[in-house]
């Protein structure tokens, strides 16, 4: 451990900025050794602090080169400035004046993917959160908002294209076959949207008419190998420009809008006004290399980053505390564009599969915090699925208590109240208490406490009265920090069904206490309740459910969520029941009564197939052991492969007629929501056949392999054969795979995650052999989660193998990265920090591996603060 260990800040202690920075101009020397920027601030008091003015405080890292400061012109020694941890400090500086400073970077050196660096020969920068300080000498905190002009120079031949945020305002030629642009941002931004980019780049043009009829330029720029990828992310952009007119009131406030794909990115995408940088994973599309996941991640990923140009740019963060005031409603909104543009109930499963199994799973764990945390060491660690994913459901409740005009109103005055302005999250919800006239005080709770609340639900009937009670209680277990919770506001949604499944009454319940009962009266008969449509809040419901009334359900529900969700519960209990049969020894067993409801599934024509497809997949091994009490990795494993191979073999006539009727070989390939819907049937059918062990099956999916003209069927068909026991066709499969699409980089990590994933024996030495590849390079976070982050999060078995061979060999990694890039190292160590839910053995094992990296001289703040919290 290092002598000095990094510190926690803590959201208590905000202090308005004392300096403001009005304009600042950039001046970018682009060389192949060596980067000169030249900076000039004008820099001012901040009138809105009294008292005596305080020291001048830049923040920079401790690594920068600074080669020149001035103020108005005059130059400083050293001994007029201090630099420590981080920061530039100036004593005695006037009420205004001219900072100028010169530092040096060294980017093509940068491995940790912040601030200026290098990705496959192009220049890119990534400053959110804190990468900013890492070009240059600035207040580097949201609050400060500047209006930008930037220049940048380089060689003419090898960087043709030099994009910076806003506008070019002018360009030339310079000394050397040099060339230079400058770009003007007239919107003030925090420093943490600057970008630029200079690379030889392709590009793919087209416009938009916005509802006021400016004309907007629209560019995707990319490598010129995937020129042909950039389609689908150019009409997903048009969609989202319109969606956020029509649905949010929105117009886009610049001439240009460009996106550009970058293959070395530590996260998604980023949001820079006017110059959004992607990860080639999220922006590069096409029907032969990418999955329909794939195009609808490009879809949602797009959306959000245009989305933020008004949630996040127009209106941004006062500090990182207030993180989810632009990344909990922007996931709101681009989950609601893709739930318009595609399925919204699928939309909706899949979202809720993920809160339910990764959110969950966090908030339950050593790392939990609140959605706006209360202090933090590396707010890089805070880009979590809380702030993002939990983030969206507390503004989906919003959305759910007020209706869907109230909280269009309280987006409106939203916007309209602090454009240019950093505000908190409290401004966004005071904006729907004044339009609604509703007190949110409580609501405000799903801000600050963490954890996940319990719902338990009982009810009775009373037959004379014809009164049918349910009574609510809501409880939330401790979290760090935070050990008794106050009860929360949310929306309960509900239906009552009648035994034959027709729909009585239909509402939103509001929850207030820690136990409340809501009387229906005037039914005839006794209900059965569909509680918690569309998941309206982000809780854990326990309702004493019968087999049979989920089966109705299952059938009947008129919300499409529960019925899936109905589904999905008779599962769950069954697959507890059958792990505790395997704990105890006893012979699994499949119950007559899911194999004729599921029977009955895969007969109803009249089901959608996307729907079917969700309502037939088997909970997942992440969710049985998120609900466990204590995980048993090898139970869970063996009993949903026990069913998976029962249902498979029970329903064998039946999966081979769902996977004929989605047979999709004769159209031609389209990501529209009907097509992805009965290409997720079919390659689930398929993979319920291949479980038969049936070598027919084999066949047909070696056929679908080799057949498919898209990538989503040839991936599908691929894993099930890579993941089977037919060994030797899933070696030949996988190095077919390799020759025809070695040269496409995001395939190639669909590859190494298709093998890390592979649950059969010899796991980790397969990773480990991998990781020695050419197709791997340890530099590329995606290839790190491609490999290494796919292993331990996808392949339970082997990750949490009884050796303790695959924590060290994460703990290995972790340490290694570290040096190199430690927000992505801090990430890769998720699975470690959970060491506490499994049995004595592995949890010792874990957090042997734990203590090691804590006892490592040196560790970088990011992986400090998740090693030093998850052994607390
Ligand atoms: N604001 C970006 C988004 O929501 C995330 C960027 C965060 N990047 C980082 N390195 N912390 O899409
Ligand atoms: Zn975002």
């Amino acid at each position: 451990m290092s002598a000095q260990q990094p510190q926690a800040i803590y959201l208590e202690d905000y202090r308005p900025p004392a300096w403001l920075v009005t304009h600042t101009e950039l001046n970018f020397e682009l060389e192949e050794e060596q980067t000169l920027v030249r900076a000039r601030l004008n820099i001012k008091a901040n009138p809105e602090v009294s008292g005596k003015p305080e020291p001048l405080q830049l923040h920079g890292d401790d690594g920068m080169e600074l080669l020149r400061l001035s103020i108005d012109n005059q130059v400083l020694e050293p001994q007029d400035y201090r630099r420590e941890a981080g920061m530039l400090t100036i004593n005695n500086v006037p009420d205004q004046f001219v900072l100028e400073c010169v530092t040096r970077l060294l980017p093509h050196e940068n491995t940790a993917l912040e601030g200026l660096y290098k990705s496959d020969g192009m220049f890119c920068t990534q400053c959110e959160a804190e990468g900013f300080r890492r070009i240059t000498f600035f207040p580097d905190r949201p609050d400060v908002m500047s209006i930008f002009r930037t220049t940048l120079t380089a060689d003419k031949s090898q960087y043709p294209v030099l994009l910076s945020n806003g506008n070019p305002v002018a360009s030339g030629d310079a000394e050397e076959g040099r060339h230079w642009v400058t770009w003007e941002d007239p919107w003030p931004k925090p420093a943490y949207l600057f970008a630029l980019v200079a690379g030889d780049l392709a590009l793919l043009e087209d416009s938009f008419t916005t509802c006021s009829g400016r004309e907007v330029a629209l560019r995707i720029y990319a490598e010129h190998k995937d020129l042909d990828k950039l389609e689908y992310a150019m009409t997903s952009l048009k969609n989202a420009m319109r969606w956020d007119e029509e649905v949010y009131g929105r117009e886009y406030d610049l001439d240009i809008f460009m996106i550009v794909a970058v293959d070395f990115f530590n996260m998604g995408a980023m949001e820079n006004k006017g110059l959004n940088i992607f990860n080639t994973s999220c922006v590069l599309a096409h029907p032969k290399t990418t999955t329909d996941g794939g195009f609808q991640r490009v879809e949602g990923v797009v959306a959000h980053e245009y989305f933020h140009n008004w949630s996040g740019n127009r209106v941004t963060c006062r500090d990182w505390f207030q993180l989810s005031l632009k990344e909990g409603f922007t996931v709101f909104r681009d989950a609601e564009f893709s739930a318009d543009m595609n399925s919204r109930t699928v939309k909706r499963i899949e979202d809720v599969s993920l809160l339910r199994t990764a959110q969950f799973a966090e908030d339950a764990g050593p790392m939990a915090h609140p959605v706006r945390p209360e202090s933090f060491i590396e707010i890089s660690n805070f880009y979590t699925l809380t702030v993002y994913e939990k983030g969206a459901e507390v503004v989906r409740m919003l959305h759910n208590l007020l209706g869907p005009e109230l909280f269009r109103k309280g987006s409106d005055l939203y916007f309209e109240r602090h454009d240019g302005q950093a505000v908190t999250t409290d401004d966004f919800v005071a904006a729907m208490e004044a339009v609604s006239g509703r007190d949110l005080s409580q609501f405000r709770r799903w801000y600050s406490q963490a954890g996940t609340p319990r719902l338990n639900v009982t009810d009775r009937w009373d037959a004379d009265a014809g009164e049918y009670r349910l009574t609510v209680k809501q409880s939330c277990p401790p979290s760090p920090g935070q050990e008794h919770k106050q009860p929360y506001h949310l929306p309960l949604a509900y239906g009552l069904l009648d035994e034959a499944g027709r729909e009585l009454r239909s509402g939103v319940l509001e929850v207030r206490e820690e136990e409340e009962a809501f009387v229906f009266s005037g039914l005839e008969s006794r209900p059965v309740p569909s509680l918690l449509r569309a998941f309206s809040a982000p809780v854990k419901l326990e309702y004493d459910y019968s087999d049979e009334q989920l089966l109705m359900l299952l059938r009947h529900d008129t919300d499409g969520f529960n019925r899936w969700d109905a589904g999905q519960r008779v599962c769950v209990r069954l697959m507890q029941n059958l792990i505790r049969d395997w704990q105890n020894g006893q012979a699994l067993q499949l119950p007559a009564t899911l194999v004729e409801a599921w029977k009955q599934l895969l007969q109803d024509e009249a089901l959608d197939p996307a729907m079917l497809a969700q309502c037939l997949r088997l909970p997942s091994e992440a969710l049985l052991a998120e609900l466990a009490d204590e995980v048993d990795v090898v139970a869970i494993h063996e009993v949903r492969e026990f069913l998976r191979t029962s249902l498979a073999q029970a329903l064998e006539q039946q999966w081979l007629a769902a996977y004929q009727r989605c047979d999709t070989r004769d159209e031609s390939y389209s990501p529209d929501a009907a097509s992805i819907g009965r290409r997720s049937l079919k390659n689930l059918a398929l993979g319920y056949l291949m479980a038969t062990g049936a070598e027919p099956w084999l066949e047909l999916a070696r056929q679908q392999f080799e057949q498919s003209d898209n990538m989503t069927d040839q991936q599908a068909a691929l894993a099930l054969v890579a993941h089977s026991r037919h060994r030797e066709s899933a070696a030949e499969l996988l190095q077919q795979f390799y020759l025809q699409w070695q040269h496409e980089s995001l395939v190639m990590n669909q590859w190494l995650a298709v093998q890390a994933s592979d649950p059969t024996e010899g796991a980790l030495e397969r990773v480990q052999a991998l990781s020695e590849h050419p197709v791997f390079d340890a530099r590329n976070p995606n290839k790190l989660r491609s490999l290494v982050g796919a292993f331990c999060g996808q392949n339970p078995m082997h990750f949490h193998s009884e050796d303790g061979s695959g924590y060290a060999w994460l703990a290995d990694w972790v340490l290694r990265l570290d040096k190199q890039n430690p927000q992505v190292a801090a990430r890769l160590l998720t699975p470690l920090t959970r060491w506490k839910r499994y049995d004595k053995v592995r949890s010792a094992l874990m957090q042997k591996q734990l203590q090691r990296m804590m006892d490592t001289d040196d560790l970088s703040a990011d992986v400090y603060e998740v090693v030093s919290k998850s052994l607390v």
